[in-house]
């Protein structure tokens, strides 16, 4: 298990088990993300070398093709076991130092092709202290994966990352919201976004398609926080819950930009 400590609750546990019994999806850790590729020049907004952000980055090869443009790559990655299956699996060299900022530990590539660092700690023990500021947040399944409650401290903590003009790509799932307005991974709007990001952000839906993911798992779906409260409960893209009637069908996927208006 990694040595990572969350403040509060144990919000990694679950997480820290999926990477213990095999982690990310195949594909989804060897192929990059159309979509990613598709809007390059909306997000990137003419950055030839951007600082970009992978919150929740998972062992993401995103994070590569990004790196091999010459951008400067930042991820938090609660797992250590994920992050060195990103690092073994694209065989890049890395060294490993405690960080005690994040309470966790910081791995960098040791590969003069690619400038890329991973923190391992709780999202939650991030901020501009640590990397200061970003021109471009990659979130391809973090918001979506958060507890209910911990969205509005998600939002402003990813709005006092960017820079000013920075922009934040989001992706999550469709599904029917007035059907399933408690399930996880959570599906968003733009106005619900407005609400979180406020007024210093502008928030344009760019893009919907297909599930991206539809050929790596057979359902996405979570219930428990809908049962507990507020507990963890499931993984995001993860495993099937018991109460598989409750489970949305995900119709597709939808893209949004968030522009960090003011500095
Ligand atoms: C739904 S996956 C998304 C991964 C990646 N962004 C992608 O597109 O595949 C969530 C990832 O975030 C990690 N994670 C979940 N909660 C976290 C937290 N609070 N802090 C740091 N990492 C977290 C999990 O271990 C997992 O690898």
């Amino acid at each position: 298990m990694a040595d990572v400590q969350a403040d509060g609750q144990d919000r990694l546990g679950e997480w820290l088990d999926f990477w213990n019994n095999g982690g990310m999806y195949e594909l989804h850790a060897r192929r990059p993300h159309l979509k990613l590729e598709e809007h390059y020049d909306r997000y990137m907004h003419g950055k030839a070398k951007a600082k970009v952000f992978f919150p929740l980055c998972g062992d993401v090869i995103d994070m590569i093709s990004l790196a091999d443009k010459g951008h400067e790559i930042v991820g938090v990655e609660c797992s250590e076991l994920g992050i060195k299956s990103f690092f073994g699996r694209n065989n890049i060299g890395y060294s490993q130092e405690s960080c005690d900022t994040v309470k966790g530990k910081l791995f960098k590539s040791k590969d003069e092709n690619v400038n890329i660092r991973i923190y391992c700690c709780d999202l939650f023990n991030f901020n501009t202290s640590v990397e200061g500021r970003f021109d471009v947040i990659v979130d391809f399944g973090s918001m979506g994966a958060m507890l209910r409650k911990d969205l509005q401290t998600y939002a402003d903590l990813m709005r006092s990352l960017l820079k000013p003009e920075g922009r934040h790509i989001l992706e999550c799932f469709v599904y029917d919201l007035e059907k399933f307005p408690d399930s996880r991974p959570l599906c968003f709007t733009v106005p619900q976004l407005k609400g979180l990001y406020g007024a210093s952000c502008s928030v344009e839906k760019i893009d919907e398609g297909p599930n991206p993911y539809e050929d790596e798992e057979a359902k996405t779906c979570d219930t428990a926080e809908t049962t507990t409260g507020d507990e963890q409960g499931g993984v995001g893209r993860g495993e099937p819950s018991e109460e598989e009637s409750d489970c949305p069908d995900i119709t597709g996927a939808a893209y949004f930009l968030i522009q960090h208006l003011q500095c």
